[in-house]
């Protein structure tokens, strides 16, 4: 495995293996490398000859400095992970070289990421698409690797890839989840185990709503209800958005019903326990 801290190293293997006609699949993270970057890794693995990785914690997209210096990352640990899957190179990215001084150019996405997520943390996907975007040029690869966990970062990546014609496959992979149904993430770490049960109302909220759905339920308010009833059953849990949204422009439904779209529905929740932060989503891909 090679591992670079040089934006120029890694573009030049990339390169080369490029050159070498071989097929690149690219995983950006944060770092903190849990087994849902695991399951990207191992897709990348299966479907390209060559896996690449980056870490690199980019402040650009916190919007708050506790949630950047909380945030769990081991290099060790992470480089340890990335050897057991078999990356073949690692590009650790450094703020110098991805945030200079006088930095000035960002990418933005305007409508997708008006919505959920967008509208509680102003210019965190700014700070996605802008590094997203940073990597892919120096990377080049041809297919990269995204959670639906994040579903609307994945969307938002593929819209940027297809505007800009960066030639980049977005391939979106299946969350992971512990057995209790909560969705693993960096941040989960920072729970008690008494929070992490608490958080697991989220993924219970959510089967629920997709439960309702696949039977047939399609009035907004009636779902709504129930969603937010069960999240309000969770007194260590403060909603911060729970949506049902269409899946292409994620947006609501204008007629209070659920109307069928192209990528179906999404059904998306985002709160705190404490001070943590926890996002999750439920994808419908078609009408049941
Ligand atoms: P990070 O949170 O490290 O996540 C890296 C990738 O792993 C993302 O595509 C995310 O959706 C995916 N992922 C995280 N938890 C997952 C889970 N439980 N199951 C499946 N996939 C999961 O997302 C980012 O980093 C950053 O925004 C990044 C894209 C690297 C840009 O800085």
């Amino acid at each position: 495995m090679i591992v670079t801290r040089s934006s120029e190293e890694a573009a030049r293997w990339a390169r080369a293996y490029r050159t070498a006609g071989l097929s690149t699949g690219f995983v950006p993270t944060l770092g903190g490398l849990h087994e849902g970057h695991h399951s990207l890794l191992r897709r990348a693995r299966s479907e390209c000859e060559k896996v690449i990785a980056s870490v690199y914690l980019n402040p650009t997209q916190f919007h708050s400095a506790e949630d950047l210096e909380k945030y769990p990352a081991s290099e060790e640990e992470d480089l340890a992970a990335l050897r057991r899957e078999r990356a073949d190179l690692v590009y650790l990215g450094r703020a110098a070289d991805l945030l200079p001084d006088g930095f000035q150019s960002w990418v933005d996405v305007e409508i997708l990421t008006r919505p959920l997520c967008g509208a509680f943390r102003p210019g965190h996907f700014r700070g996605v698409t802008t590094v997203v975007a940073q990597l892919f040029s120096i990377i080049r690869p041809h297919r990269a690797y995204f959670g639906l966990k994040d579903y609307q970062q994945a969307a938002v990546v593929r819209r940027m890839a297809r505007d800009l014609s960066l030639g980049v496959e977005i391939r979106l992979c299946p969350t992971v989840r512990e057995a209790s149904g909560l969705a693993i993430s960096s941040r989960n770490r920072r729970l008690s185990a008494g929070e992490r049960e608490a958080a697991c109302v989220v993924h219970r909220a959510l089967e629920a709503a997709r439960r309702a759905i696949e039977a047939g339920e399609d009035r907004i308010q009636v779902l709504l209800a129930a969603l937010e009833q069960q999240l309000g059953s969770e007194p260590l849990f403060r909603t911060e958005y729970a949506e049902i949204v269409d899946a292409a422009t994620l947006e609501r439904f204008g007629g209070g019903r659920i109307e069928w779209g192209e990528r179906g529905v999404l059904v998306a929740v985002a709160g705190y326990i404490g001070s943590v932060r926890l996002i999750d989503s439920e994808w419908i891909e078609a009408r049941p």
